[in-house]
């Protein structure tokens, strides 16, 4: 099969784009890399893909839709996933633009390319962020979430509005996944594993926002990967048969679905950091301070619904994932 994969120099995509050429795929990664984040450890990312048999690459962005007509053109991808996009709540404050630019606009040509291009599957990434001021847990997809409390999760949720449109008029089949929370090694940067453990290291104080009283869904890179690769395997059908008096926002008369993709055992923030001071060897100094606008307190995935569906079945316990993590840490800096 032929998968376009965009954000393929990012955290996930490149551990996906890995997962897909492993099982004899062809991946034509697609990304900017821009520098949101250490634009090092992008390239060092896409440096493990680069010399892969059925690996190709377009350094583009979302919003270049000359560029994404070519790739599409020149690649003719089967099925596409969507992973591309300007990620982190707090930065949404910072700058609302790229958030649009990247989420919005650029989401909108990657619908249009897959439906020009017959693509017979486009699964994106959503965000457990679109839960948020929501109290009630877990989070199930068939919650309301018209309360989102940052510009990240109103794009993220405009996405899944938009991808129903494309399914609904084009029978373009998609599949939506609201990630939570995901770690592990080739991180991203701007995430509280990866900050935690450079300033331990560095002997830093680290910021503990909330104080420390955070429960998150944190979900194993590795699981993420698995949930993913199953969901492009199974292409959603139209539903004639679907009841609009029942509606519920995980599915659809279109081919159309959504999902959450968590691990289902939420854990104290506080516990986090104790795993990585055990795989450090080292305690930390905690800055303690309150919950940071547009955070959620609390996160736990649903995910009986993707259980049920695929089979998904998420294993790896967060004692193995940050020692994982830190592993990868101190092999990739040299500490
Ligand atoms: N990591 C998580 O915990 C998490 C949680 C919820 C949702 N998500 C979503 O999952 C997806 C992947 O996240 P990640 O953690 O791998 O993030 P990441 O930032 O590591 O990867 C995203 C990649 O997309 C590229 N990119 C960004 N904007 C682009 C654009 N306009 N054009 C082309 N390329 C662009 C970046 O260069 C980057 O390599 C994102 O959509 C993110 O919003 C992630």
């Amino acid at each position: 099969m032929r998968v376009l994969v965009t954000g393929a120099a990012g955290f996930i995509g490149s551990h996906l784009s890995q997962r897909l050429l492993a099982r004899g795929d062809e991946v034509m990664g697609y990304d900017n890399v821009n520098d949101y984040y250490d634009p090092a450890l992008k390239e060092a990312r896409l440096a493990r893909l680069q010399g892969q048999a059925g690996f190709r690459f377009a350094r583009a962005g979302l919003e270049d839709r000359s560029a994404m007509e070519r790739a599409f053109t020149d690649f003719r991808p089967h099925r596409v996933v969507n992973l591309a996009a300007q990620a982190g709540v707090r930065y949404s404050l910072e700058n609302p633009q790229a958030y649009i630019d990247s989420n919005v606009v650029g989401f909108v040509n990657i619908l249009e390319a897959c439906r020009h291009h017959g693509v017979e599957h486009l699964v994106y990434a959503s965000s457990s962020s679109v839960y948020g001021a929501n109290t009630k847990l877990p989070f199930a997809v068939d919650d309301s979430v018209d309360h989102p409390v940052s510009l990240y999760a109103a794009t993220k949720k405009s996405n899944e509005l938009m991808a129903h449109t494309y399914s609904h008029l084009f029978g373009l089949p998609t599949t939506g996944l609201r990630f939570f929370t995901v770690y592990g090694p080739w991180g991203r940067p701007d995430m509280a594993l990866f900050l935690f453990t450079r300033n331990i290291l560095a002997g830093k104080p680290i910021d503990v926002f909330n104080h420390g009283h955070h429960r998150r869904d944190f979900t194993y890179i590795d699981d993420i990967v698995e949930g993913i690769v199953r969901t492009l395997d199974h292409v959603p059908a139209a539903d004639p048969s679907y009841d609009f008096g029942q509606a519920t926002p995980a599915a659809s008369a279109a081919p159309y679905r959504l999902y959450n993709i968590g691990s289902d055992r939420p854990i104290e923030l506080m516990r986090y950091i104790e795993l990585i001071e055990q795989n450090l060897g080292t305690r930390a100094q905690c800055n303690l301070l309150p919950l940071q606008p547009g955070d959620v307190p609390e996160s736990h995935a649903d995910v009986a619904a993707l259980r049920a569906d695929v089979g998904y079945a998420p294993s790896t316990p967060v004692e193995e994932g940050i020692r994982r993590f830190v592993a990868w840490y101190r092999d990739y800096y040299g500490t």
